[in-house]
C-alpha cells in the first residue's frame, strides 16, 4: 500500500480479525477488514493552521498508549501527536483509534488525553474522546458525527483509513449535534465527499451553515424519520432536544440495535478502552458528567427515554460521542440516568422555566448557562425553544413554574415574537419572578423595553436584565449562570429555611454548633471569570502531601472555578483586622460583579489573588471532590505558601448553632 497524503503507511501481510474482549463475552466481534491495513500511521505534515504540534511532553493526567500497532481488544491505535494549546501553551497529546464494532459499523475515537477543561464548570481529570462512526450498508454509506478540528490531520487519515482514499464514497454524514467537539471537521469531510448529504435536525442544520459556510446537500429530519441504507436496513431517528443543545438527535441502527447519542450518555474519560468494561473507574467520570451537563435537562433526559421506548430503540449498545460505548452496563447505566433524573425533579423544591432561541446569537449556550445556575439550588428546569414550541407549551410551562427566564429573541421573527405575546399572556402576575437577559445575536429585541412588558402587568423581577454587549467569555458565563442561581435561591430559601428547621434536633445543632473554625478568604481565577468567598469550615487533612479539606455549599458561585486539578488561594485572616476583608466579601455580589474592586491583591503563580489584608496564604491544587448533600467536600494539596506577618494569630470563628455559618 502507498502512503497516503503525506503519511507513512506499512503493510501488515495479511487481513486480520481481532475478537474484542471475548473472554469477558462482550457482543461485539471486530475485524480489520482488506482496508485497513495499516498497520501504524505516522504525523508529518499538514497540520490545520493555528494548531501546532511539537514533541511529546509528560503532562498525561490519563493514561496514554504508547503503542501504534496493532492491539487485540484495542483495534488501531496511531502514533502520539501533541496539540500546543495557544490560550496557555500547554502541550496535549492527541491520537486515534479505530475497531471495528461489526463488519459493517466503525467506531473512530479521537483520544483527547490531557484535555482538561470543559466549559467554565467542567474540569476533567481522565481527558476526552470525541467519537464517530462509520456504517457501511449495503447500498448506502454514513458517517456519524466526526471529531473536533484539533484531530484534523489524524481523524482524516483514520476515515481513509475506514472509507478509502475516495471520501465521496459516504452518502450521508449524520450531525446528531452541532457543538465543535463532534461537527468541527464535517467542512473538511465535506471538501472531499462534496456529493454527501448532510442529516440532521432543523436547527442543528441552520447551525451548521454558519459553521461550514458554504453550500452541501442537507436533510432535515425529524422524529421517526428514516434512512434506507439498503437491504432493509434502516436508520431511524429520535429527536432529543437539549441533550447537550436544541439541535440534539438520536440515530438508531436496526440492523445492529446500536443507537448513537452523541452528549446523552457519554463521559469525559479518555481510555484505550472502547467499551464500558470498569465500572468502578468509569462511574465518577459518568455521574460527574451527568451532573454537569445532563441534570440541568433532566426533563428532557426522561423525555428522550420516555420517546426510545416508544419508538422501540433500544438502548443495548450506546454508541456514545464521549467516552466508552455502553454495553456490558448499558441497563445499569442507563437505569442510573433515569434514576437520577426522576431524583432532581422528585427533589426539586421550584420549578423556573427559560425561554430561549435555538439558532439564535448566543441564546442556547447562554440558557445552558442560567439553567446550569438555577439547578445547582434544587430547581427543576424546563427549556422551551420560542422558534418552535407552541402556545399549548407555553401556557402548560408557565403555569407550572414559579421562575421565567426569557432569553431576548430576534425582533425580526414573527412567530417568535408571537410566542412572545403568548408568554405575557400566561404569566401569573405577583406569584412569579422573571429573569430577562441578552442573547447577543445581533438583533436582539432590547432588554430593558422587554422586561418593562412584564413589570406593567406586575411581574417582579429577579435582578435587572442581563447585558451581552460583546461574544460571551468566561466571565459573560460565570454572570449567566451566577444570575440563574440567585434566581433559583429567591425561589427555595423559605421552603430550605422550613425544612432545615424542621428536620434538625435543636440539641443537636447547638452541640455541632460548638464546632469552631477560622476565618479564611478562598479566592480563584478561570479566564475571565473571578470569584471569591469568606470560609470556615476548613481542617487540614493530611501530612504527605500536606492537604486540607474546604466545605463549599454547591449553589456557591466559587464551587465552578474548583474542579478537581484547578487552582485556587486561601488566604488566612489574622485575629486582627479581619473585620474589613470579611465583611467586604461576606457582601452579596450581584452576579458578575468584581469581587476584588477596591481590594488590595495581587496574583499567586495560578492568578487567583492573595490579599493584602491576610496574614498567611497558600496555593492550592484540587485534588478530589465528595459529595456531601448540600456542599462540596473538596480536598485539596498545598503547592505553595508564605506568611505575611509571623506575629499573628489566626482568626477563630465561634458559633453557637450549626444551622448558620
Ligand atoms: Fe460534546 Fe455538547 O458537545
Amino acid at each position: 500500500m502507498a502512503a497516503q497524503n503525506g503519511f507513512c503507511a506499512s503493510v501488515v501481510a495479511s487481513s486480520s480479525c481481532i475478537t474484542s474482549s471475548s473472554s469477558r463475552g462482550r457482543k461485539v466481534r471486530s475485524s480489520l477488514n482488506n482496508n485497513i491495513n495499516i498497520k501504524a500511521w505516522s504525523v508529518t505534515r499538514h497540520f490545520p493552521r493555528r494548531i501546532s504540534f511539537k514533541t511529546t511532553k509528560n503532562k498525561a493526567v490519563a493514561e496514554p498508549s504508547s503503542s501504534n500497532d496493532v492491539i487485540d481488544d484495542f483495534g488501531l491505535l496511531s502514533n502520539m501527536a501533541v496539540w500546543s494549546n495557544p490560550a496557555n501553551n500547554e502541550n496535549y497529546k492527541l491520537q486515534t483509534q479505530i475497531l471495528n464494532l461489526t463488519n459493517e459499523t466503525t467506531v473512530i475515537r479521537s483520544l483527547d488525553w490531557d484535555r482538561d477543561r470543559f466549559d467554565i464548570e467542567f474540569g476533567l481529570e481522565k481527558g476526552t474522546t470525541y467519537n464517530s462512526y462509520v456504517i457501511k450498508g449495503s447500498e448506502k454509506t454514513v458517517l456519524i458525527d466526526t471529531s473536533h478540528e484539533k484531530f484534523e490531520q489524524l481523524y482524516m487519515d483514520s476515515l481513509v483509513s475506514v472509507v478509502g482514499n475516495d471520501l465521496s464514497s459516504i452518502d450521508y454524514v449524520v450531525c446528531s449535534h452541532t457543538e465543535p467537539d463532534h461537527s468541527g471537521l464535517i467542512g473538511k469531510v465535506l471538501e472531499r465527499a462534496p456529493n454527501a448529504t448532510v442529516v440532521g435536525t432543523k436547527v442543528c442544520l441552520a447551525f451548521l451553515d454558519n459553521l461550514v459556510q458554504k453550500e452541501f446537500n442537507k436533510l432535515v429530519v425529524k422524529g421517526g424519520d428514516v434512512l434506507e441504507l439498503g437491504d432493509g436496513r434502516q436508520l431511524k431517528f429520535v429527536p432529543a432536544p437539549n441533550l447537550h443543545w436544541p439541535d440534539t438527535m438520536f440515530s438508531y441502527d436496526t440492523e445492529s440495535e446500536f443507537v448513537y447519542t452523541c452528549d446523552a450518555f457519554g463521559a469525559h474519560y479518555c481510555t484505550k478502552d472502547v467499551f464500558d468494561e470498569e465500572l468502578p473507574k468509569l462511574m465518577p467520570h459518568f455521574s460527574f458528567y451527568y451532573e454537569c451537563l445532563m441534570k440541568p435537562n433532566a426533563r428532557s433526559v426522561l423525555t428522550a427515554l420516555r420517546k426510545c421506548e416508544a419508538d422501540g430503540v433500544k438502548l443495548s449498545t450506546v454508541c456514545t460521542g464521549h467516552g466508552p460505548i455502553l454495553q456490558r452496563n448499558s441497563e445499569e447505566l442507563i437505569g442510573d440516568y433515569k434514576k437520577w433524573s426522576e431524583k432532581a425533579l422528585e427533589k426539586a423544591k421550584s420549578s423556573v422555566v427559560v425561554f430561549y432561541t435555538a439558532d439564535y446569537g448566543f441564546s442556547d449556550r447562554l440558557s445552558q448557562s442560567i439553567a446550569r445556575g438555577v439547578v445547582k439550588t434544587d430547581c427543576e428546569v424546563a427549556m422551551l425553544d420560542l422558534s418552535t414550541c407552541d402556545a399549548q407549551q407555553i401556557v402548560e410551562e408557565v403555569g407550572r413554574a414559579s421562575g421565567i427566564v426569557l432569553l431576548a429573541p430576534p425582533n425580526a421573527k414573527e412567530e417568535i415574537q408571537d410566542n412572545v405575546g403568548v408568554l405575557i399572556g400566561a404569566v401569573k402576575p405577583g406569584k412569579q419572578k422573571i429573569l430577562v437577559c441578552e442573547s447577543y445575536g445581533g438583533d436582539d429585541e432590547p432588554v430593558d423595553p422587554l422586561m418593562r412588558k412584564f413589570a406593567e402587568i406586575g411581574l417582579q423581577e429577579s435582578q435587572s436584565p442581563l447585558k451581552c454587549q460583546s461574544s460571551p467569555t468566561e466571565g459573560t458565563y460565570q454572570l449567566y449562570e451566577e444570575a440563574g442561581t440567585d434566581l433559583g435561591q429567591l425561589l427555595t430559601q423559605k421552603e430550605k429555611l422550613k425544612e432545615m428547621k424542621s428536620s434538625m434536633s435543636a440539641d443537636v445543632a447547638r452541640a455541632l454548633g460548638r464546632v469552631s473554625g477560622g476565618l479564611y478568604i478562598v479566592t480563584a481565577v478561570q479566564g475571565t471569570a473571578k470569584s471569591a468567598m469568606v470560609a470556615s469550615w476548613i481542617a487540614q487533612a493530611s501530612f504527605e502531601p500536606l492537604g486540607f479539606t474546604i466545605a463549599v455549599a454547591k449553589d456557591r458561585a466559587i464551587e465552578s472555578l474548583m474542579q478537581v486539578g484547578d487552582s485556587f488561594v486561601l488566604n488566612c485572616l489574622g485575629e486582627d483586622g479581619f473585620e474589613a476583608p470579611m465583611k467586604h466579601f461576606l457582601k452579596r455580589f450581584p452576579p458578575g460583579a468584581d469581587r476584588f474592586e477596591g481590594v488590595d491583591w495581587k496574583p499567586a503563580p495560578c492568578g487567583s489573588p492573595i490579599l493584602a489584608g491576610a496574614v498567611s496564604y497558600v496555593e492550592c491544587k484540587v485534588v478530589s471532590r465528595m459529595d456531601a448533600n448540600d456542599h462540596w467536600v473538596i480536598y485539596s494539596e498545598a503547592i505553595d505558601g508564605g506568611v505575611f506577618n509571623k506575629d499573628a494569630k489566626t482568626a477563630s470563628h465561634f458559633r453557637k448553632v450549626a444551622t448558620y455559618y
